[in-house]
């Protein structure tokens, strides 16, 4: 239930425009307030007397409607509600707000506010893929903007791809996460994940396949759970989640001095696929053929354990959760790196290829501790993350 909480919903211009009436429904039916404004574009979708009658409240569409002093201020109106929901968030409001606009009332709200904002977008797949719009949302992301969607699909204008909004039930899931202290509020959590980087030289280098998926997705679903998380990043393909604390980093040594930097932590999840060796000579200009058809020496040396430092180190947290990627007797292998390498659970998981979970969609894993083993069913990747962040939560309440 979302009881006592208020919502100011902005609904920009846009054929989705529609569903965000069953998005005030829907936070009406679990006890939400919702105070909404409807941009001018936004009324060419929807009219304001649909809009009002569904919230039970009146809606703002002027900023200068707001000047009067028998009104609420845009300030006011802003700062009143728990949490901000742009839905649908136009390329262009996305544009206003990235660059500081304060041109309508919409903006201007989005502009005069300290309080958290959710965007749901929704455009023309080419709009969305536009350098200008992906460019405007990594300036939003790191503002701290939290987005939901947009969806890939068939588009209203007939084309297919990704800027359908995200359907209003993961809209107010999204908003869920966002207002309901979840049972890790207060709880700092690092996640390490991707693959890292070990340079030859300064043009070529040492990786593996690792996506960053499972990482992304654990990450995500503890900042659901409420923990504030720090997510230390290798260069993966799968985006980092918002709402999280992101580190980007490239070679093994910058992701244990990126982890020690964050501590302390009530619990780590190492997830990533952190490379055993890096190269010891690695050159400071481009290796080039000598002409004597003779291959260059690579020499290696191992890099820092970052799970098994943490592990032995002063500011261990509380729990510590490993990962174990293995193509050949998982579970043995899983078992004897947990006491190896000192940590408390250990996820080990089948990357042999004929599995496709390295760089797919689902997982499929056992979790291993000192009171036991437990194979969970194959499931999608950001399942076994919502599952083993519910363990998290349950184990540091122990
Ligand atoms: O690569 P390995 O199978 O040993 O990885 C097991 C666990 O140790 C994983 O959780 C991984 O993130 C972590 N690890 C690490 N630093 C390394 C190697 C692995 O943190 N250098």
């Amino acid at each position: 239930m979302l009881s006592g909480k208020r919502v100011l919903l902005i609904i920009g211009g846009g054929i989705a425009a529609y569903k965000s009436l069953s998005l005030i429904r829907l936070l009406r039916g679990q006890g939400c307030a919702v105070t909404p404004v409807l941009t001018q574009a936004g009324a060419q979708f929807v009219t304001p007397l649909s809009v009002s009658a569904l919230a039970g409240q009146k809606v703002h569409s002027a900023l200068f409607d707001l000047t009067d002093e028998s009104e609420m201020g845009h300030i006011e109106l802003s700062r009143s509600a728990d949490l901000i929901v742009v839905a649908p968030a136009t390329a262009d409001l996305m544009a206003k707000m990235a660059t500081g606009r304060a041109e309508d009332l919409a903006s201007t709200l989005l502009l005069a506010t300290d309080t958290p904002v959710l965007l749901a977008p929704a455009m023309n797949v080419r709009m969305w893929e536009h350098p200008a719009t992906q460019r405007n949302l990594a300036v939003l992301r790191g503002d701290g903007i939290r987005f939901v969607g947009p969806d890939e699909g068939e588009m209203a204008c007939g084309e297919y791809g990704a800027g359908r909004m995200a359907e209003p039930e993961a809209i107010l899931a999204a908003i869920r996460a966002m207002l309901v202290q979840g049972p890790l509020a207060g709880q700092h959590i690092i996640v390490t994940s991707g693959p890292t980087q070990e340079p030859i030289d300064p043009v070529r280098y040492i990786s593996n396949r690792s996506s960053g998926a499972q990482g992304a997705a654990i990450a995500a679903a503890l900042r659901d759970l409420g923990a504030s998380v720090t997510f230390v990043t290798g260069p993966a393909a799968v985006p980092a989640p918002d709402g999280v604390r992101v580190v980007a980093v490239e070679t093994a040594q910058e992701m244990l001095a990126a982890v020690e930097a964050a501590l302390p932590a009530s619990a780590a999840v190492f997830a990533a696929a952190v490379a055993d060796w890096r190269v010891l000579n690695a050159a400071s200009s481009k290796v080039k053929k000598d002409g004597t058809g003779q291959a260059p020496a690579l020499q290696f040396v191992e890099n820092p354990d970052i799970l098994a430092t943490i592990c032995r180190g002063d500011a261990r947290p509380k729990l510590v959760v490993g990962f174990a990627a293995e193509t050949d007797d998982v579970l043995g292998h899983a078992r004897a790196k947990r006491l190896r390498k000192g940590c408390d659970w250990i996820v080990a998981n089948d990357v042999s290829p004929h599995t496709g979970i390295m760089g797919g969609v689902e997982n499929s894993v056992t979790v291993i501790s000192a009171e036991g083993e437990e194979t969970w069913p194959r499931m999608a990747k950001d399942a076994v993350a919502a599952k083993l962040a519910a363990r998290i939560a349950q184990a540091l309440h122990d």
